[in-house]
């Protein structure tokens, strides 16, 4: 169970004063704070104005209904759930409030349990909500740019030898690997080990932008050298001045782009968008692709002469699958990472479960271990992750197609179904299959629980 965090406060909108003194009674014995609204007005009014985690809210209030209520929090459910109190069970206002998102109805009479029960699995949900959309939002910045590289294997070992090679020269480095591998984190290093550390690091990514935009963000623009161009912009070779520059995703470039960047690449020249004045930057550049930057060549799609230009040193990064040692000391230090991040000391994991990592085929990398991870460590709510954690949330068949980490690496409805499915198949096993008493494990009604075995398609194995 969770405990209340100072800044729990539960919003009480009933106009049956007896109810909400009640209510009000349990949530502060609780260690919730309380504000009470004894209409929708008022109610508007608190979420409007008070940061509140959750609202218990009565539909039949004088003035603004709770269904006015609802319809206007719609855009912040998922940071504010509403648990719905109805008199009259199964009505169509309790159904219409289930339909615009409430997260479950309570019928009058209730019982006190039920609503606390309740209360905490709505919150607990909204936390795993926050930590799965922290997660998948800064997926990039889950370790800081500044983390260190984790490897032991021979092919990591030359990768970082090279690294300490090539940092102190000025020379351009061009960085080749499968998506996730690292390539981001070995060009950053290779900055902090230069004598440009001090100096800024930017970052392009030449596959993000149009190529007008693009142009206007490499070397900047003046005022009205476009429609939407107000003002005079630095571009990203100016802001790196003195520094490095981080040309992502080069083999995207288009090839107009190529062209201009390759005069500046041997002249350290260019010229804003919109511009005649001649700009001289000193920029080291290190640009990194996952393409095949020969295929490319050999489809007129990537300059030979750019590629050259780049190709002055080059790192290889191995996939994952290539040095599966490395495995258990980057699955060590990501739980570290996550256990720090989120708070969660107990987190740990299982060696049977290493081992069950080590022998994946890992298509999207270290990111896809990352995800995997993060995914288990929520499941286990941060605590020890087994081999059926990993499972559970259907480790990505790294065998087949990749992956897009954005997308389908963190499918919040799975693994909220996923976490409730097996809870409920627990409480049931542990009891025999004693709905009455499985539900009072879960805490659920029968009703509620016979629904969910029905959801899920739960059978009983004999
Ligand atoms: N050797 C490593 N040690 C520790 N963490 C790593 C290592 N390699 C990669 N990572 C982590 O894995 C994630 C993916 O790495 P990164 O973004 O550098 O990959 P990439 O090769 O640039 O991928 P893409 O081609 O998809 O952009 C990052 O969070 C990074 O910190
Ligand atoms: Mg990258």
């Amino acid at each position: 169970m969770t405990t209340p965090y100072d800044s729990d406060t539960i919003l009480i909108a009933d106009d049956d004063p007896v109810i909400r003194r009640n209510l009000h009674v349990l949530m502060e014995s609780e260690g919730y704070h309380v504000v009470e609204a004894a209409d929708g007005l008022e109610a508007a009014k608190a979420l409007e104005a008070l940061s509140i985690t959750l609202v218990l809210l009565d539909l039949k209030m004088p003035g603004r209904t709770g269904l006015d209520v609802l319809r206007d929090h719609q855009d912040r459910l998922e940071d504010t759930p509403v648990i719905v109190i109805t008199a009259l069970g199964g009505s169509s206002a309790a159904i219409e409030a289930m339909k615009l998102g409430a997260y479950d109805y309570i019928t009058k009479p209730f019982d006190l349990d039920e609503v606390l029960f309740t209360v905490r699995r709505a919150l607990e949900q909204t936390t795993l909500v926050a930590q799965v959309r922290a997660l998948t939002s800064h997926g990039d910045q889950a370790d800081s740019p500044h983390d260190e590289l984790i490897g032991q294997s021979p092919a990591m070992l030359a990768v970082f030898k090279t690294i300490g090679k090539v940092a102190a020269t000025h020379e351009p480095v061009l960085i080749l690997g499968e998506s996730g591998t690292g390539k981001e984190l070995v060009a950053n290093a290779i900055h902090r080990n230069s004598d440009r550390a001090e100096k800024p690091f930017v970052k392009v990514n030449c596959a993000a932008l149009s190529p007008m935009l693009l142009e206007s963000e490499f070397f900047g623009h003046e005022r009205g050298a476009f429609t939407g161009a107000v003002t005079r912009r630095i571009g990203r070779f100016e802001q790196a001045s003195a520094g490095t520059l981080f040309l992502d995703e080069i083999g995207d470039l288009g090839l107009d782009l190529q062209a201009k960047l390759l005069r500046t690449l041997q002249s350290g020249q260019f010229e804003r968008v919109g511009g005649e004045q001649t700009i001289q930057v000193d920029v080291r550049i290190v640009a990194a692709t996952n393409h095949n930057l020969s295929t490319l060549i050999a489809e007129h799609r990537f300059r030979e002469d750019l590629y050259y230009r780049l190709d002055v040193v080059t790192i290889e990064l191995p996939p994952l699958r290539s040095r599966r040692g490395d495995i258990p000391f980057l699955a060590q230090h990501i739980i570290r990472t996550l256990a720090k991040k989120y708070k969660w000391p107990q987190l740990s994991i299982s060696s049977e479960a290493v081992q069950h990592l080590s022998l994946q085929s890992w298509s999207g990398n270290i990111r896809e271990l990352q995800n995997v991870l993060a995914r288990a460590a929520i499941l286990t709510r941060g605590r020890l992750i087994q081999t059926e954690d990993l499972k559970a949330g259907g480790l990505p068949s790294s065998s087949s197609v990749q992956p897009s980490p954005s997308e389908s690496a963190f499918h919040l409805k799975e693994i909220l179904a996923e976490t409730e499915r097996r809870v409920i198949q627990e409480a049931l096993n542990h009891t025999a299959w004693n709905r009455t008493q499985a539900a009072h494990l879960l805490g659920i009604s029968r009703r509620q629980l016979f629904d969910k075995i029905r959801e899920y398609g739960l059978i009983r194995k004999v």
